[in-house]
């Protein structure tokens, strides 16, 4: 389950585009919530059960009061459609995290690509970056003008921001955008799937670290290995054999050890754990290939081994 230490309250509910409401969440009291950073996303356990994870796109210096953009998702699993329909101001939600893994880290220079709903996570990257006085821009593409939120709060900043409506002026010039790599300049992207997926083949040959991308839903990562490995608990003292359609994460609970999970997809970050010794077979969409190839890491909740044993400080 996730970690739902905080109860907080709906104290505002807004329509900021067509398809898309914000939630603005305090404590009953309006205390003090944990700081967070650009990048960040919270857990949303609703009222009807459910769990989602969101950006958080607010004010990060507003110590009171978190702010997340939900977009509707017809083809979704129901958390957007209960958000939309149901949730009301005054309403009480679990709050889980916030966790980060999509940090605005030290560049000259930034490039930010939203795409849609993907503008979440990107919007306080922007004020920090004007803060710093980095040098950036934004290239924020969307369905329609109307369907495109936060452009009020983008406006300000001029022409560092760039609005490309599709229907009125077509896809993003990723070409154009992304035509060499800098070293000086990090790109940061968040949307749908095919916009990280052009961005990716873009800058494909450039070095690095030079590219972060945050996924709303799971990449897919292909066949998972499907042998059988062991898996030893160091610290439980305990070594279970994890069957190929059993997740780490269910055979190492069921052998005692607390983990805590959220999504289960490999997307929140939640179930992070040590690797002690092995090779994790990463099936998750967080960690980039530095990360992946130093294997002191994994998500239990969709990564397997690679190897036939797996030690895990758990
Ligand atoms: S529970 Fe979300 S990454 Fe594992």
């Amino acid at each position: 389950m996730a970690d739902t230490a905080i109860e907080l309250r709906v104290v505002a509910k807004d329509r900021p585009a067509d398809g898309v409401v914000t939630l603005a969440l305090a404590r009953p009291n309006g205390g003090r919530l944990p700081d967070w950073a650009p990048g960040a996303h919270v857990d949303l356990v609703l009222p009807n059960g459910l769990t989602r994870q969101y950006s958080l796109c607010g004010d990060r210096w507003d110590a009171r009061t978190y702010r997340v953009g939900v977009l509707r998702e017809p083809a979704g699993r129901g958390g957007s459609a209960f958000v939309h329909d149901e949730l009301a101001v005054g309403d009480a939600v679990g709050i889980g995290g916030p966790r980060n893994n999509f940090r605005l880290v030290p560049s000259e220079r930034y490039l930010f690509v939203a795409g849609g709903i993907g503008i979440t996570p990107l919007l306080p990257m922007v004020r920090q970056a004007e803060m710093l006085g980095a040098d950036w821009r934004l290239l924020y593409g969307g369905r329609s003008r109307t369907s495109m939120a936060f452009l009020d709060e983008l406006e300000p900043y001029g022409d560092r921001v760039t609005v490309v409506p599709q229907d009125e002026q077509g896809l993003l010039d990723l070409g154009t955008w992304l035509s060499g790599e800098d070293p000086d300049t990090k790109v940061y992207c968040c949307g749908p799937a095919p916009l990280l997926e052009a961005v990716e083949e873009r800058c494909a040959g450039w070095r690095r670290g030079l590219l972060r991308t945050e996924r709303f839903v799971a990449r897919d990562n292909g066949a998972v290995r499907d042998e059988p490995f062991e898996l030893e608990l160091r610290r439980s003292g305990v070594t279970v054999a994890v069957s190929p359609g059993r997740s780490v994460l269910d055979a190492a609970g069921a052998a005692g050890a607390n983990v805590l999970s959220s999504c289960r997809q490999g997307l929140c970050g939640t179930c992070e754990t040590a690797v002690l010794d092995g090779v994790p077979d990463h099936r998750d969409s967080i960690l980039d290939d530095d990360e992946r190839e130093a294997g002191d890491c994994m998500f239990v909740c969709v990564s397997r081994s690679r190897s036939e044993r797996l030690v895990l400080d758990l």
